[in-house]
């Protein structure tokens, strides 16, 4: 690849799962198509119809790193990996020098606190009561109770938060909700809705820049198959 070529390659990070799968009517809306199946290729650079955009396949807490160090000139992340990434909530330019233009409404969810049905969290609560809580999203579950005023002792985990409260690791868990499915299976119940979650569009700071002309088409596309989907 010669500095000119480098220099209009767009490269996109992307996680398998949702978030690749509902990106992709999106980036049909700008024209572009994806020519290989994550699920069947273990390729981790794909190729699209347009010779100079490819997607790249990092884990979904990976995306943030990817697009801020430049590995990807975008990505799209969920707003619960952003935060915890350092990102923040706010659109526009983060402190992490990534830039937020948009926020795609997909893959939405929310991220809750949900105990065992048979545990009072409420008048843990109102007394006072000192809560171990387990989690992925520490700054998340941190920033929460300490707006709330409760104290906590955080138990960092990587997944199957469900089973914390089962098993006595912990009272409580701050975890992702979708459809409910999964607390109720496990007999935990929702007690505190903390946020909605969708996905975003984070772009490096540095390609906004140096490849304007080919990004600005991208997000203008989405930014109506966004609009588009709203009023449909
Ligand atoms: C998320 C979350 C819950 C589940 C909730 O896990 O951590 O376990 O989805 O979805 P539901 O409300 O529709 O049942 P995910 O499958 O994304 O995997 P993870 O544990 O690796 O985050």
């Amino acid at each position: 690849m010669n500095g000119n070529e480098k220099n209009t390659m767009l490269t996109l990070a992307l996680s398998k799962g949702r978030i690749f799968d509902e990106t992709m009517p999106l980036l049909k809306a700008a024209g572009i198509e994806v020519l290989e199946d994550p699920e069947k290729s273990r390729k981790l650079i794909l190729p699209t119809n347009h010779a100079n955009v490819r997607v790249v396949l990092v884990r979904a807490s990976d995306v943030p790193t990817y697009v801020q160090y430049g590995g990807a000139d975008l990505g799209v992340t969920g707003l619960d990996t952003l935060i915890e990434h350092g990102g923040g909530v706010a659109g526009g330019v983060a402190t992490t020098g990534l830039y937020q233009p948009l926020d795609l409404q997909i893959a939405k969810c929310r991220m809750s606190v949900a105990v065992r049905s048979d545990f009072d969290y409420a008048a843990m609560v109102k007394q006072g009561a000192r809560l171990k809580v387990a989690t992925k999203y520490t700054t998340i579950a941190r920033d929460f109770f300490a707006t709330k005023g409760v104290h906590v002792d955080l138990v960092k985990l990587y997944g199957s938060m469900e089973l914390a409260p089962l098993t006595g690791l912990a009272d409580a868990i701050v975890d992702l909700v979708s459809t409910g499915n999964t607390l109720k299976a496990n007999h935990l119940v929702e007690v505190e809705r903390i946020m909605d979650i969708s996905s975003r569009l984070v772009v490096n700071q540095a390609s906004i820049k140096l490849k304007m002309a080919h990004i600005r088409p991208l997000i203008d596309a989405f930014a109506q198959a966004v609009d588009a989907r709203k009023v449909g």
